[in-house]
């Protein structure tokens, strides 16, 4: 793995990220057992703590996908299992969109399965952002739908009556990775990204998506984060729901 850039070298929109998750390291206390997000803003809280743990802060992680235990593996940061330890304290994570009530769509980076079962399992979610991520209504990114790789055309299907249901509507993408290959998650399932522009009410698309036989899990992330953390060009902002 390459070393993690100097602030300095980075980007007006990465600095924004790093201070984010920064500011997350003053909720993080020794003997905490924590989930470690993944995606960008998250990689950035994942260098800065291997810091602090280099500092002698005690803490283990549980990483919600590969490519965070890689990165966490790669500097130090003591991990474990889900399995060691079911219930964590806290864990800090990145979004693509933070909506009314902090509710949340996850999911840009495949990780969304392993990303809610651990946020479900932790006492507290703090999402890191940059302030663009926070929206008055959810659904300009298109939300993830992680589905089995079984009778997906049908199952498409059943996604679109459920969400029309749900007053939403928009093209369901097969997600690829940039070689063109179908994006396979760290679970072997497919992601579907839903185009629906704009969910009015997510907690009733949430429960429609759910119903569907094949669709492993959605990227809506409803009553799950408690505090949110923006970096803006004004500097950082901590919400509390
Ligand atoms: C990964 C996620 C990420 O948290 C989300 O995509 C935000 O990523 P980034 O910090 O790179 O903008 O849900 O599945």
């Amino acid at each position: 793995m390459t070393a993690a850039k100097s602030p300095d070298a980075l980007s007006p929109a990465e600095a924004l990220k790093r201070e984010a998750a920064a500011r997350a390291l003053d909720y993080v206390r020794s003997g905490m057992k924590l989930g470690l997000g993944t995606g960008s803003t998250a990689k950035h809280f994942v260098d800065l703590l291997a810091q602090r743990v280099a500092q002698g802060l005690e803490v283990v992680g549980v990483p919600t996908s590969e490519a965070t235990r890689a990165q966490a593996e790669s500097l130090g940061v003591p991990l474990a299992t889900l399995d060691e330890h079911p219930v964590l304290d806290l864990v800090i994570d990145g979004a693509d969109e933070i909506g009314p009530d902090f509710s949340l769509i996850k999911g840009g980076g495949g990780a969304l399965l392993r990303e809610k079962i651990v946020a479900t399992a932790a006492q507290q979610m703090i999402v890191i952002a940059d302030a663009s991520k926070k929206v008055a209504r959810l659904g300009t990114f298109p939300l993830p739908i992680e589905v089995v790789d079984f009778g997906v055309a049908a199952i498409r299907r059943s996604i679109d009556k459920a969400a029309r249901a749900a007053g939403c509507q928009g093209l369901l993408t097969l997600r690829r990775r940039p070689d063109g290959h179908v994006f396979v998650t760290d679970q072997g399932h497919l992601i579907l990204d839903a185009a629906y522009l704009s969910i009015s009410d997510p907690a009733t698309l949430a429960a429609r998506l759910s119903e569907v036989p094949g669709v492993v899990e959605h990227g809506l992330f409803i009553n799950l984060a408690s505090r949110v953390i923006l970096a803006g060009a004004d500097g950082v902002t901590v919400l509390d729901r």
